[in-house]
């Protein structure tokens, strides 16, 4: 199948150049400086129903699968607490979301895929209805394509992060164009297929590790209560994160806030929150809400306050600092 679609590419690639006369006869000179999406839809790639497509889409999209292979999403099916949660697979309601068959473009859950489930959720569970793929862009591919809008607005995502995705739709970032896949799938310029140097143009493609930028998602302040006495408000922003702070109720995701309170070298308070979806008590999309500590000064003099803030989750071999504030502040 694969010789087959190279001789087919091959033959087009020389037939569909502009032949010119060249000294030697007339062997025809291929355009290079013309980049058009010459191949077309004439090999239709086939999925074998007992595969999950990874094998195919692997040949012609190697840096994209490299990509997904690092994701948490082709890891959706291994973990310890998965396999022990879900009854080694025999739960089918775990296995829709983690090893589904196609997408759902709306907000049902996908059907589960029933074969190759270590392979978690694959290309096909995002991108293939039956022997259609459906995409972003509607380009000319060797397989048929149909051009989709719910690539391009957060609908793809809605079947699985049903939770996520309502925490975001009432966000109201929907409306700022930002949408999952602008801060969880960046944007590079590239080939989009092994195959496509020469033929195709370099396209606008997405990568797919599926990362999350900790980097400026968080914002930390002190204040003094002018009204009440020893009070300290220390006020948490939302600045990064396109839904709550953490999502997720699935998994363990756990946002810790810390104040400690230092006199010379010597701890003299201690608190910690610990936010999570489960308790409903993680921090919206924009918002910003404030901590309240009454701290009784042994010495009336200036301490020094450091609050911190750290993102803890099991699928992080170690915890992300987010973000550490120092401050001297008197006491009365
Ligand atoms: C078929 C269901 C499904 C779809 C569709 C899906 N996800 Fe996921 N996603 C999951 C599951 C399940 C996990 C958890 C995997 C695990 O940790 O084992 C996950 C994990 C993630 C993570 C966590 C990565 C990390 O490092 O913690 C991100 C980010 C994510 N998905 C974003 C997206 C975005 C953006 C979309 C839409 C473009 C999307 N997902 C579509 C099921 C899905
Ligand atoms: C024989 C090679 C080949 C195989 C196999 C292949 N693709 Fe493609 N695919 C292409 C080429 C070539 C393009 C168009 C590239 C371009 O426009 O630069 C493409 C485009 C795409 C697109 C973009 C669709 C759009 O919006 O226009 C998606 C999505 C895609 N492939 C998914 C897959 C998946 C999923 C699989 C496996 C089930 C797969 N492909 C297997 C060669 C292949
Ligand atoms: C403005 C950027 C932004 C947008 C938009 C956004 N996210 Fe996130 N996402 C983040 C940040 C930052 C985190 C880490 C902190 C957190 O959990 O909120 C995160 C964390 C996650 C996680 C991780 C949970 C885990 O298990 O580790 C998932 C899943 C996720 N997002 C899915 C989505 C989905 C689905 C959408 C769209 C409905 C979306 N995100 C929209 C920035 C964004
Ligand atoms: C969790 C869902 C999900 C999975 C899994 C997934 N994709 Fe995608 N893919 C998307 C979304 C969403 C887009 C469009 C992103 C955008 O344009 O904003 C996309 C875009 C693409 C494109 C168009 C070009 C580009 O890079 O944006 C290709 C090609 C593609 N995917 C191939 C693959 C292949 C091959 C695999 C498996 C190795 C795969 N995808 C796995 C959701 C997924
Ligand atoms: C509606 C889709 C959906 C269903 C159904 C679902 N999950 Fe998940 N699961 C997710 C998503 C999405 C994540 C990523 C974290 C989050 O957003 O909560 C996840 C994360 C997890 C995690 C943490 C990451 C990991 O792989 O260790 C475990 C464990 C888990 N799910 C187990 C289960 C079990 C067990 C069931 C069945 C009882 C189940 N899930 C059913 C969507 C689903």
């Amino acid at each position: 199948m694969y010789k087959l679609y190279l001789i087919v590419f091959i033959l087009i690639f020389f037939t569909g150049c502009k032949k010119k006369q060249t000294p030697i006869g007339r062997i025809p000179v291929p355009n290079f400086k013309k980049k058009i999406d010459l191949l077309p839809s004439l090999i239709n790639v086939r999925y074998n129903n007992k595969s999950s497509g990874i094998d195919s889409c692997k040949k012609c999209h190697s840096k994209i699968y490299e990509e997904w292979s690092s994701s948490l999403h082709s890891m959706s099916t291994i973990s310890e607490s998965f396999i022990k949660g879900s009854n080694n697979y025999k739960f089918i309601e775990c296995m829709s979301c983690h090893a589904p068959l196609g997408p759902e473009l709306n907000e049902q859950r996908p059907k589960e895929r029933g074969f190759n489930l270590h392979e978690g959720i694959t290309c096909s569970s995002c991108h293939v209805i039956g022997n259609r793929t459906l995409g972003p862009i509607g380009s000319n591919a060797p397989h048929g394509v149909k051009k989709t809008s719910s690539f391009l607005n957060s609908t793809i995502c809605q079947s699985c992060h049903q939770q996520t995705y309502l925490e975001w739709k009432t966000s109201g970032l929907q409306n700022e164009g930002l949408t999952c896949q602008a801060c969880h799938m960046p944007t590079i310029k590239r080939y989009i297929s092994n195959h496509s140097k020469g033929i195709y143009n370099k396209k606008l493609s997405t990568r797919h590790t599926f990362e999350i930028e900790f980097k400026d998602s968080l914002k930390m302040n002190f204040k003094m209560s002018s009204l009440i006495k020893n009070q300290i408000t220390l006020q948490v922003e939302n600045t990064g994160s396109g839904h709550d702070y953490p999502t997720g109720t699935y998994g363990d995701n756990t946002l810790f806030i810390e104040l400690k309170i230092m006199d010379n070298e010597q701890i003299v308070f201690f608190r910690e929150e610990a936010l999570n979806a489960r308790d409903k008590t993680s921090i919206k999309a924009k918002e910003k809400r404030n901590f309240f500590y009454t701290f009784r000064p042994p010495k009336k003099k200036s301490y020094l306050m450091i609050a911190r803030a750290f993102y803890s989750s099991s699928n992080l071999k170690e915890d992300v600092k987010l973000v550490e504030i120092e401050r001297y502040l008197k006491f009365e």
